[in-house]
């Protein structure tokens, strides 16, 4: 561990952010055809891309970054579908991703040529890392090349009125760079592309590599909120990766920090270990009596669309998708949700043991909740046989019965389903 620096956090004695609850939902961004697309072992065909977008669509998103069209024949070709087969709603924008460079941002704009809105999305690398080894330059070689991507970008946007332009600047590698460098280079970049509060810029703060606790990472935010002039002018997004494992934590206290905005993709699909993950942070948002503006009351269509699409599996305990998550084996914890949902009408407000949120609400069943094993109690037992059988034990049989169950469980070695238990029910108490 000696190979390793600490890490210095941010000084900031008047942090404000802990004390603001999430009351409003973030804009969100969907990276998943770029950034997604371009972490996958196979990246999507043309076919796949057109599946995603359509759900993506469905889940409600109204900003959808579509590729790097100056670096992917493929993400070129894809754009020009969208645009020229009037695939894009009224109400969604396309963002396009580019490095701050003079033949890239041209053949971005040329990828674009003709659509109604769009986020021009140019980055380059801020960090001292990268600096130092990958473009060994000062920093104000790198501000040159901010400022210099802002005048391309801005220049070119002038020659297409037809399209209401949007533009978004990264300091890539934002967790990696000093934070009074950061607010130079995005203050540089505004002075060229001067937003108002009607034509805001968009600044978005990646951690590119996630590199400190979520907490740190927001109070580089707030800070940066504090010290970037014109913060009224701006939209802060964020856009976090999975590398310590807490992309969605630092993204909730991102937005507590201050910042608006968010990009990052269904699942968590991504670069290395991933981006934030969309789906938990908008079903958090939910389970707090908060509306994420994002539909996932069909969480099982979009599992299957997007493990189609990047042909990557889905963890059964994936928070909220995943297949288990609303499932109970243990005889104590079904009982607990049995004896709640029993009591619960349905007027009240969501307040079950061992269920974070009503799984009906991801278009889930009941039949899913309570599962048997040898795990399992008298309650999960007479629960299952109530449930699809309409039969109502007295207790004295619900404990007799669930030994019964329990033997044949483990005798099995596996998990034993309705009619299974049925059987048994019968064989024991009604045929002998
Ligand atoms: O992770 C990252 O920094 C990116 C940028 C290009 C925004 O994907
Ligand atoms: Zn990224």
């Amino acid at each position: 561990h000696n190979k390793y620096r600490p890490f210095t956090p941010v000084s900031k004695p008047d942090r404000r952010w802990p004390d603001q609850a999430i009351t409003t939902a973030p804009d969100w961004c969907s990276v998943d055809l770029r950034d997604g697309n371009q972490a996958l072992v196979e990246p999507m065909n043309a076919q796949q891309k057109l599946r995603l977008w359509d759900l993506l669509l469905s889940v409600g998103f109204k900003q959808i970054e579509v590729g790097f069209p100056s670096a992917s024949s493929h993400d070129f070709a894809f754009l020009r579908q969208l645009i020229e087969e009037d695939r894009i709603p009224e109400d969604v924008t396309v963002q396009v991703l580019t490095q701050a460079r003079a033949d890239l941002i041209g053949r971005t704009f040329e990828a674009l040529k003709g659509v109604r809105r769009a986020v021009v999305h140019f980055y380059n690398s801020t960090s001292t890392v990268q600096r130092r080894d990958v473009f060994k330059l000062d920093r104000e070689g790198i501000k040159r090349i901010a400022v210099e991507g802002a005048r391309l970008v801005k220049a070119e946007a002038a020659q297409h009125p037809e399209t209401e332009w949007v533009f978004e600047y990264s300091p890539e590698s934002f967790t990696g760079t000093e934070l009074d460098f950061a607010v130079e280079v995005c203050d540089a970049v505004n002075s060229v592309l001067e937003p108002t509060p009607e034509n805001p810029v968009i600044i978005n703060l990646p951690a590119t590599v996630e590199m400190s606790t979520p907490n740190v990472y927001a109070d580089q935010i707030e800070w940066f909120c504090d010290h970037v002039t014109h913060r009224e002018a701006i939209k802060i997004s964020l856009h976090t990766h999975n590398d310590r494992g807490c992309a969605v934590a630092a993204a909730e206290l991102g937005v507590m920090a201050g910042a608006d905005r968010i990009e990052g993709t269904l699942m968590g699909n991504g670069e290395r270990t991933g981006n934030m993950d969309i789906i938990t942070m908008a079903m958090n948002l939910y389970s707090q009596g908060v509306d994420p503006k994002l539909d996932f009351g069909r969480m099982d269509e979009v599992i299957a669309v997007t493990r189609e699409c990047t042909q990557l599996p889905v963890h059964p305990r994936h928070p909220y998708a995943g297949e288990l998550v609303f499932t109970a084996f243990s005889g104590s914890h079904q009982d607990a949700i049995n004896k709640c949902l029993a009591r619960r009408s349905p007027d009240e407000p969501w307040d079950v043991a061992y269920l974070p949120i009503d799984p009906a609400d991801i278009g889930r069943n009941y039949q899913e909740v309570i599962r048997i094993n040898s795990q399992s109690g008298k309650g999960g037992v007479a629960y299952v046989l109530q449930r699809d059988y309409g039969l109502e034990l007295p207790r004295w049989l619900q404990v007799d019965f669930s030994a019964a169950v329990q033997g044949l469980a483990e005798s099995s070695e596996s998990e034993v389903g309705s009619e299974a238990i049925y059987q048994l029910f019968t064989d024991t108490y009604l045929n002998s």
